[in-house]
């Protein structure tokens, strides 16, 4: 499997390195990127978290040997920012908007104005919902990442009955929700036999004999237990939960954090209650920060998503699309209106005893990073 994503990713080296010269010979001849224009116009969420500061970086670090035409706007967090975004990237006359939503669903006007001048639009990481101007979709498993982090709670928890917090993104990304789904298969058979017990949510607790969850069910759990991505509003919930549960749901327990920031700022909320003897921790996005707690022990796991291969794939698209070509896919994604046509990658469980192989190794990180690692 990995091989394959090799082969490819030299493929998509190669093509855009051709699209690169072919682009120099376009702008001679006043072509599209000529004039200071812009090819690809690049729309991330927010500066405030590691994760789409790495995803710039590795952008930048992609693009790093080529003139090729880029330009990357950042929303934060803000959908009236995006869509301002947007219309500056459309004035510099781009053909490939690449954007990651800061809400799946408000982002629907924003790529339909892309989609008014012609634009093709590739969602990056999160898809946009409810509209059919999305051209592509380019993504981890998000399902996968919700199971990986389910199963690293069932294989490594200890006896019955073990309480579970349960936290989950934001309602307003769609991951959340594949995130979610993914970890409830994996998590509801434990929960029926008695394995885990639901310590924060009485949406969740409803629901606990149901294996499948609809859309809206999924909702109404991750309304009441959702972080909106936001580690202080993690933080908040975690003490609030803490505050309210009795001493029999502390001890040993498990939580699924949704990803690394949330799951930093709860793991020291409950590090620093002394009724909780041990607590087993979920997060993902490989930061630099979580590998740390990862090496300390104060997070347990997290979900490495390769950035550099969802850039590859997405500027790769970007670049078949240019050249006018199709570019390759392996999958769809249903957004609500249309069958979003995708290209997933898979993603990779790191705890302290792979770190150093999956990321060091790899050189996804340098070594000097971290303290502590053996
Ligand atoms: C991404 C995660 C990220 C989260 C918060 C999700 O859509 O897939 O990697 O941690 O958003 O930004």
């Amino acid at each position: 499997m990995r091989k394959r994503f090799k082969g490819l990713t030299l493929l998509i080296m190669a093509m855009i390195l051709a699209v690169v010269a072919a682009g120099c010979g376009n702008a001679s001849e006043g072509g599209s990127g000529g004039g200071g224009g812009v090819d690809v116009g690049i729309v991330l969420p927010t500066k405030d978290e590691p994760r789409w500061v790495q995803d710039e970086q590795r952008f930048k670090d992609a693009l790093a040997d080529s003139d090729y035409s880029t330009e990357i706007l950042f929303s934060q967090g803000s959908s009236a920012k995006e869509k301002e975004n947007v219309e500056a990237l459309l004035n510099k006359g781009i053909k490939v908007l690449i954007i990651t939503p800061h809400d799946g669903a408000a982002a629907a006007a924003a790529v339909e104005a892309a989609k008014k001048d012609d634009v093709t639009v590739i969602a990056y990481d999160r898809l946009i919902t409810d509209t059919d101007a999305v051209d592509y979709y380019v993504t981890f498993d998000s399902l996968a990442v919700g199971a990986a982090q389910a199963q690293y709670l069932v294989d490594n928890a200890q006896g019955s009955e073990v309480p579970l917090y349960l936290y989950a993104g934001a309602g307003s990304d769609n991951n959340a929700f594949l995130f979610f789904e993914g970890a409830w298969k994996v998590l509801q058979p434990k929960i029926a036999d008695g394995t885990f017990k639901i310590a924060n949510s009485s949406e969740a607790e409803k629901l606990k004999d149901s294996a499948d969850l609809s859309r809206d069910q999924l909702g109404k759990i991750i309304d009441q237990i959702t972080t909106n991505w936001d580690p202080n509003e993690a933080k908040n919930k975690a003490q609030t939960h803490l505050t309210a549960v009795s001493d029999d749901q502390k001890g040993d327990v498990a939580i699924l954090a949704p990803n690394d920031g949330t799951a930093r700022s709860i793991a020291d909320v409950f590090a620093s209650d002394s009724a909780i003897t041990n607590y087993l921790i979920t997060g993902q996005d490989a930061e630099k920060a979580s590998i740390q707690y990862v090496i300390d022990e104060k997070q347990s796991m997290t979900v490495f998503k390769d950035v550099r291969t969802l850039v590859k794939d997405a500027m790769g698209m970007a670049v078949e699309i240019l050249d006018g070509n199709t570019p390759e896919t392996t999958g769809s994604y249903d957004n609500g209106a249309v069958e979003v046509k995708a290209k997933q990658t898979d993603v990779i469980v790191v705890d302290k005893e792979n770190v150093k192989a999956e990321l060091i190794d790899s050189e996804y990180y340098e070594a000097g990073e971290f303290t502590g690692l053996e």
